[in-house]
């Protein structure tokens, strides 16, 4: 495939960065996952503030305006054949000559790498979580590749025969490891609402205007741990995922081991507002 690096457009297999660059040294950076449909980056400009805000965060300013971001992810996804893709984006603190903790001196580039991937098809089977304590660090709502322990939680999912781990602090859920989480109890659908915590998923705000434009009662709140079980429906959702149902939880069955009504409903809400943009 091609990827972007740098203002260049080139083969990936080509891309080159230095062992010294901040992003491999020091996670010094930031980045985004953005979902393509039919050649056009969908939600983009939700993804693009959020990258300013995680840039803000970490007191990077934003090497580009909008609208150059915006010509240069749509030819890289041209270049690429356009269709369905994942689009992957990432900004680091660039590659001084020596590693230094503290910020490069004034004049040290970013590094700037974007490229595409398949996009898995959406799983409207269900999925199978773990709970595990939320051991991440504490801003979460910056959406950093300092992953490694999403990396662990995800893994130990993996290994209990799990497709994602729900991760909870404090006795309340947060969020999953590389996804937001939704739970409808009655008919109501609530999702943990946003702190240093959580990521400040796109989806889940797309999620939430629907609710809000189809009339389905919604709030953000905090979920304690124990409201997992005994909730009618629990749901996962990414740029990757889309809304994914979850039907078993540390071995129990969710909504009896099947999709439920309302993600069904908010499934196809989804799918509208996919085809409308
Ligand atoms: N992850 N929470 C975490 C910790 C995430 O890593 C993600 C997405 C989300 C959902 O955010 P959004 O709806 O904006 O994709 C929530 C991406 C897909 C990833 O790391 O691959």
């Amino acid at each position: 495939s091609i990827c972007y690096l740098n203002g260049r457009m080139l083969p990936l297999d080509q891309a080159h960065i230095s062992p010294l660059d901040r992003g491999f040294l020091f996670a010094d950076s930031v980045y985004e996952v953005i979902p393509v449909y039919a050649g056009k980056p969908f939600l983009l400009e939700a993804h693009l503030q959020r990258l300013h805000s995680s840039l803000d965060a970490i007191r990077m300013s934003n090497p580009h305006s909008y609208a150059d971001w915006e010509d240069i992810l749509t030819r890289l996804c041209s270049l690429n054949g356009g269709g369905d893709l994942a689009l992957y984006l990432q900004i680091t603190r660039g590659s001084p000559v020596q590693r230094r903790h503290e910020f490069p001196a004034d004049g040290n580039q970013p590094t700037i790498f974007a490229m595409v991937s398949e996009l898995p098809s959406p799983t409207n089977h269900g999925l199978k979580a773990i709970t595990l304590e939320d051991t991440r660090w504490a801003r979460c709502d910056i959406k950093s590749t300092a992953l490694l322990a999403n990396v662990l939680l995800r893994q130990s999912a993996t290994d209990n025969g799990a497709d994602e781990a729900i991760l909870h602090r404090n006795g309340l859920v947060t969020e999953g490891a590389a996804s937001s989480l939704f739970i409808v109890k009655d008919r109501h659908l609530s999702t943990p609402q946003l702190n240093h915590d959580v990521l400040p998923g796109v989806t889940r705000n797309a999620i939430l205007a629907l609710a809000e434009q189809y009339g389905l009662p919604h709030s953000c709140r905090e979920i304690h741990i124990d409201e997992l079980s005994n909730a009618d429906e629990v749901w996962l959702t990414s740029s990757t995922k889309e809304v994914a149902p979850v039907i078993e939880i540390d071995g129990h069955p969710i909504c009896e081991g099947r999709p439920g009504p309302i993600h069904e409903s908010m499934r196809l809400w989804l799918d509208k507002l996919k085809e409308e943009s």
